[in-house]
């Protein structure tokens, strides 16, 4: 039975309280940290950067997973490098040249990823999947937590599945905005491998207990 790795978004964590929420994910059975750096220019919110990745890092042993939100995000691979992040996630909508982008971020030492939004076919990353050790998926427009989880996904999930089993490549799915436990298990089913999940975690009243039940749920 397949089971998913649970990555709560910080997002939703309450920003006053930094230090305990990344504590109550390094004691609870999540994989990793997802960590959202929104720019106000690719996407309509601006959330945080570098100063406060370098204190969740302090905070933190298990692997960053940034997601970054900008515009033109070679500019900084390296820096994130440098701050220890551990899978660095760039925009395929955001790139100009997708495949040096990630090969720059292999380059540095991360694990490189590529995030779709929910109106990108997966059939762009025909000619780059290679490249890439992990796929994130929108299940809603990037921006803000809390969203309702667009049911389109599951379709391109599918597709992306059947396109790195057949081609024999161990990059994983992750999928990210809208995740709760009514969708796990349909989640994995479809093929996703990683599960982000922010609102649902934090708006929960025992975030450890609300991992476990999510790392919990297997593929029928
Ligand atoms: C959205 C972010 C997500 C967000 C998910 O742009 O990339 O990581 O925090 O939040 P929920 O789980 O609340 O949809
Ligand atoms: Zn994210």
């Amino acid at each position: 039975m397949r089971t998913a790795k649970i990555a709560p978004s910080l997002l939703s964590a309450d920003f006053g309280n930094l230090q305990r929420d990344v504590e109550m994910v390094e004691n609870s059975q999540a994989a990793w940290h997802h960590l959202d750096v929104m720019d106000g220019v690719f996407v309509p919110n601006i959330s945080y950067g570098m100063p406060v990745i370098r204190a969740i890092r302090k905070h933190a042993s298990k692997p960053l997973d940034v997601h970054l939100m900008i515009v033109d995000p070679d500019r900084y691979i390296e820096a994130f490098a440098e701050l220890g992040c551990d899978h660095l996630t760039v925009h395929l909508e955001a790139c100009t040249h997708l495949h040096r982008s990630l090969q720059t971020i292999r380059g540095c030492g991360m694990k490189s990823g590529v995030a779709l939004n929910p109106h990108s076919p997966v059939s762009l990353l025909e000619d780059c999947l290679d490249m890439a050790d992990l796929v994130c998926l929108m299940g809603v427009n990037p921006g803000f937590g809390g969203q309702s989880f667009i049911r389109n996904t599951y379709k391109k999930i599918m597709e992306l599945r059947t396109m790195i089993d057949s081609r024999g490549l161990e990059t994983l799915i992750e999928v990210d905005g809208g995740v709760n436990l009514d969708n796990t298990a349909h989640l994995l089913e479809a093929g996703a491998d990683v599960l982000v999940a922010g609102s649902f975690v934090f708006g929960s009243e025992d975030p450890v207990a609300t991992i476990a039940r999510l790392a919990a749920v297997e593929a029928c």
